[in-house]
């Protein structure tokens, strides 16, 4: 007996060797962990049950036969963060550059499945050079088999990719079909061809970090939804993450215990408006103020910055925050700031997350280069994304909620439970100058006229009290009470039922 557990133990040991010491330290040169030591990075302590670690590749081409590597590449199974079930895999940058053959596809297949079957979210850990060279058409066959499970596992149970290396070809599109991508500072790559094929193609001459690296895919790309400073920060973050996320779409969020005054006034809310409306001021200062003990964790915090997009608790309870930004180009809509709140406003709505929709906004944003870009059906992907959402939704409007801006974030008319408004909250059709200069242009020579018209129309219609009396807006409170109002509406909410007429799918914008 003794001699079969040494056996194992033997075996185990050189499966957990990966590529070698020399391969390791050439990762650990980098700044970069190994796949096992990310996993338990990740994970609760020795709550990890690995499986298939000895699965090996069956390719016989290019003398690969005399190279077998215990795990092929991929280090998978589950275990637990903060106690609650998670399904991982780990891809071996050491094992063939994490080059994903067909065995490797299929020991990430497994564990999909079992998520999915199980109710737990998955997260890939990616590091891949993309489909193994010497195996041909056999791993792009493995990866589209990972595709299909990333399209069927979508909307079931949450799916989180970090890219913690480089990664290329097929390694980027199944990040690109979960639920969120979050890449590492300086050591982690995406792009779909690299700089060489770039290169030979197009001529253009271009670094890996400019063409796919964390900043252009997290300023420029929106592919990526943040970045880490190192992979120790990464995991750390990823774990509180996934503390806010139910386990599938079976599941409610989590209720953590919490520390906070559920009452709690906040004094300072109440001068957060400037009297002057062109002063911006700073959505999020309303954000941390809100939340239960100010912990908030944003989503695309460097890309599209008008609009604000993340993950709050109130009385324990996640909530996802969409918000106007005034800070950044007034907090108008555009092509982007709409796409990315729509995908967020999505994924709250798949998993069951209710949703708080904070408004401050002046319209879209108007010009040749939103419309050739199709502003009207990025913009129609948010006015769908809200209009579609079944889970509570609770909006307040702080200041501008004009034109079709006030109909799309979260308006009573889109299904809004409880639409609330600050005394500051103005709601029209568009600010004062631009309706004056359209209703009265014949009196546009005359200064003092139209000064006396741009009063009357602020007075009729810089308040929340026209849409109040029409029961658009079911109350205007004190900004000062405003944690108070909001956890209460949402408590009223927890048992809210309600369903879309049966389809196939809709058929979003996109
Ligand atoms: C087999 C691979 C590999 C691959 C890397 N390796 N990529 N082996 N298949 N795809 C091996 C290398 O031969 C090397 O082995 C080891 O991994 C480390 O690679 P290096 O090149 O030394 O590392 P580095 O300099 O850090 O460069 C990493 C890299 C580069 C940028 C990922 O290796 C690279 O460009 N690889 C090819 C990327 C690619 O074109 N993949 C195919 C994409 S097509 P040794 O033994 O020397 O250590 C695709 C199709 C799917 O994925 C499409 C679906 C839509």
């Amino acid at each position: 007996m003794n001699k079969i557990l040494r056996e194992l133990e033997k075996r185990r040991e050189q499966a957990r060797l990966g590529g070698g010491q020399k391969r390791i330290q050439a990762q650990h040169d980098k700044g970069k962990l190994t796949a096992r030591e990310r996993i338990e990075l990740l994970l609760d302590n020795d709550s990890f049950e690995e499986l298939d670690m000895f699965v090996k590749h069956r390719c016989v081409d290019f003398g690969m036969e005399e190279t077998q590597i215990s795990g092929d590449g991929v280090v998978t199974g589950w275990g637990t963060i903060n106690g609650r079930q998670v399904y991982v895999y780990s891809q071996d940058f050491t094992v063939f550059g994490g080059s994903l053959s067909e065995t490797h596809a299929q020991k990430i297949c497994k564990v999909m499945d079992m998520a999915m079957r199980n109710g737990a979210p998955i997260i890939g850990l990616n590091d891949s050079g993309g489909a193994r060279i010497q195996e041909g058409v056999a791993s792009l066959a493995g990866y589209a088999d990972v595709f299909q499970k990333n399209v069927l596992a979508s909307g079931v149970v949450p799916q989180i990719s970090v890219i913690m290396g480089p990664c290329a070809g097929g390694a980027v599109y199944s990040p690109a079909m979960t639920d969120f991508i979050f890449m590492i500072k300086d050591s982690s790559y995406m792009f779909v061809t690299g700089p060489d094929v770039v290169k030979t193609v197009t001529n253009e001459i271009i670094s890996a970090e400019e063409l796919g690296g964390a900043k252009t895919h997290t300023t420029k790309s929106s592919v990526a939804d943040g970045a880490f400073e190192n992979d120790v920060e990464a995991l750390g973050q990823i774990r509180r993450l996934f503390d806010f996320l139910p386990l599938s779409n079976r599941e409610k969020p989590p209720q953590r215990p919490f520390y906070d005054d559920t009452s709690r006034i906040e004094a300072s809310l109440d001068t957060l408006v400037p009297e002057n409306p062109n002063q911006p001021y700073d959505i999020k200062e309303l954000i941390l103020k809100l939340s239960d003990e100010g912990d908030f964790f944003e989503i695309q915090k460097e890309f599209a910055a008008n609009i604000v997009t993340g993950f709050i608790r109130l009385e324990g309870r996640t909530i996802g925050v969409v918000a106007n930004q005034p800070l950044v180009l007034a907090g108008v809509l555009d092509i982007d700031s709409s796409r990315k709140a729509a995908r967020f406003v999505r994924f709250c709505d798949a998993f069951e997350i209710p949703i708080l929709t904070l408004v401050d906004v002046p319209g879209f944003l108007p010009g040749t280069s939103q419309e050739y870009g199709g502003v009207i059906k990025h913009g129609a992907k948010l006015l769908f994304a809200y209009g579609e959402a079944t889970v509570p939704k609770v909006t307040l409007i702080t200041r501008k909620a004009y034109g079709g801006a006030y109909d799309v974030m979260a308006s009573k008319h889109l299904r809004g439970d409880f639409n609330y408004a600050w005394p500051t909250a103005e709601i029209a059709v568009m600010g004062a100058k631009g309706a004056v200069e359209i209703l009265y242009r014949q009196e546009l020579g005359d200064k003092k006229k139209i000064e006396q018209r741009t009063k009357e129309y602020e007075k009729r219609f810089a308040n929340p009290f026209v849409a109040a009396e029409k029961g658009f807006i079911d109350e205007v409170i004190a900004p000062s009470s405003t944690r108070k109002r909001i956890c209460r509406a949402f408590a009223a909410l927890q048992g809210k039922k309600l369903t879309n007429p049966w389809k196939k799918h809709d058929n979003i914008p996109l």
